[in-house]
């Protein structure tokens, strides 16, 4: 299936399937993304932790980065997910992350275990984000 053709639902039915991937011996927290390009590909995250827990990257960064290394530059939206009973919101680091190469409506689905959902801008979750721009 094209993204195009996706509704949210079935983005976040995608990142449970990359959810399948997680590294995540030490918190067992396994958390999984699908983030979609504006022409409709799909990049899957999840996260890879590390003994030295601070090398450890999360679901959001490495499907971010996994798309821009594929030349990817234009984003739409992205779903995650975990096995929490609360929804999963990026952590102040992916919110970043996202803010360099993503716009303020860019979307964030959130879902919990159940799939039950909250979708904010990424200007929402990132207020007054710092930017390139400001570096002007
Ligand atoms: N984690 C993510 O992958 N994304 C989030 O949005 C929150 C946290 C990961 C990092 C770590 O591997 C585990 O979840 C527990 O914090």
């Amino acid at each position: 299936m094209r993204a195009n053709d996706m509704n949210e639902k079935d983005l976040i039915k995608e990142a449970f399937e990359a959810q399948k991937k997680s590294i995540s011996p030490y918190s067992k927290f396994r958390v999984g993304a699908a983030l979609e390009t504006e022409d409709g590909k799909i990049y899957y995250g999840a996260n890879i932790e590390n003994a030295a827990y601070s090398v450890t990257v999360c679901a959001e960064r490495t499907a971010l980065f996994t798309a821009l290394l594929q030349g990817e530059r234009k984003f739409k939206r992205i779903a995650v997910v975990s096995d929490s009973q609360t929804i999963t919101a990026p952590c102040g680091a992916c919110r970043q992350a996202l803010n360099e190469f993503c716009d303020a409506d860019f979307e964030v689905i959130m879902a919990n275990k159940n799939g039950e959902y909250e979708i904010k801008t990424l200007g929402e979750l990132l207020p007054y984000g710092f930017k390139g721009e400001n570096l002007e």
